[in-house]
């Protein structure tokens, strides 16, 4: 099937790099579907693709730091769409906070780790019933070369908070949860992988955290584009990418042990009972 018959959820496609991978596959030709924290963004980003000649686009609107509102999103998508080829959970905060002051979701998990990782895993969750009725399908996971191992004894980091920390531990969790999705779904034609996209890209979040931008968010969106669209990578799943090349991840990522305290987590806190534990 051609990208022009596919359809593809880019979360945070307002800003950055999922703006440019969302205009980038809209001028594939692929049915786009944005999403962002803000309507008046998320409907200049759907009106630029739609000028640049694709009108199969549209914007959903929902805040990420509401467990909420992403049940909301995922219901809306899969109502309107009987299927979805490809999911780049994308969206993201950074490092940089006010002050290095803790911050809390709408439930009361730490932020980071819900907006970066709780929110990507509800929705994977919720939209794998269409994912796998789509199949072959792609779920990518913008991740980050940035990783720190998850002190399960503190995961939501009361005790000994950085932004830093905070963001690094959110992006291990979401290659954690790669592999461990990609042994879920093996044979069922649906992948999933994750990367770290580009060092230090000119974006909000880079310049937020006071960094001097060091790449494109072309160079961000080349390498996303890579693991959602490539045929080469038609089979590969649960792997981690360090932009264009396979790589590997912090090394509590492959730990099944870690994996299993992870999984149960955030089934527990995302309310997903109904998905079985694996024994
Ligand atoms: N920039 C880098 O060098 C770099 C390096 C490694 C990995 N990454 C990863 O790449 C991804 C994109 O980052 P970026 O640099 O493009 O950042 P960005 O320009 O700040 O864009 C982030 C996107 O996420 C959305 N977002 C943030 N919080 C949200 C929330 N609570 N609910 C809904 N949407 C929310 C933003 O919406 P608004 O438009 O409303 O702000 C925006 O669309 C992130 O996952 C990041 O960790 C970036």
């Amino acid at each position: 099937m051609g990208i022009n018959s596919k359809t593809v959820l880019i979360t945070g496609s307002t800003d950055g790099v999922g703006r440019r991978v969302a205009e980038r596959i809209g001028a594939m030709g692929a049915h786009v579907i944005l999403h962002g924290r803000d309507r008046t963004r998320g409907e200049a980003t759907a009106a630029a693709i739609c000028a640049a000649g694709n009108p199969n686009v549209e914007f959903h609107r929902a805040d990420l730091s509401s467990l909420a509102e992403v049940r909301q999103l995922a219901g809306d998508v899969s109502r309107a769409h009987r299927r979805l080829d490809i999911l780049i959970n994308n969206a993201g905060v950074g490092s940089g906070g006010p002050r290095g002051v803790r911050e809390t979701s709408a439930d009361g998990y730490e932020l980071r780790f819900a907006v970066n990782y709780l929110a990507g895993f509800l929705l994977t969750m919720l939209l794998l019933p269409t994912l796998r009725a789509s199949a072959p399908a792609r779920i990518v996971h913008v991740a980050s070369a940035g990783q720190s191992a998850i002190d399960f004894d503190d995961v939501m980091l009361e005790r000994g908070y950085s932004g830093g920390r905070a963001y690094t531990q959110s992006k291990l969790a979401q290659v954690m949860f790669t592999f461990d999705l990609a042994r879920e779904l093996a044979g069922s034609g649906v992948t999933v992988t994750s990367l770290h996209p580009a060092t230090y890209m000119n974006t909000t979040m880079v310049r937020q955290s006071g960094v001097s931008p060091m790449s494109t968010v072309d160079d961000g969106a080349d390498a996303i584009l890579n693991l959602a669209v490539s045929p080469d990578l038609e089979n590969v799943s649960g792997q981690y990418f360090n932009r264009l090349q396979a790589a590997r991840a912090d090394p509590q990522a492959y730990d099944a042990h870690a994996q299993r305290r992870l999984r149960e987590l955030s089934l527990r806190v995302t309310g997903l009972a109904s998905f079985a534990a694996k024994p």
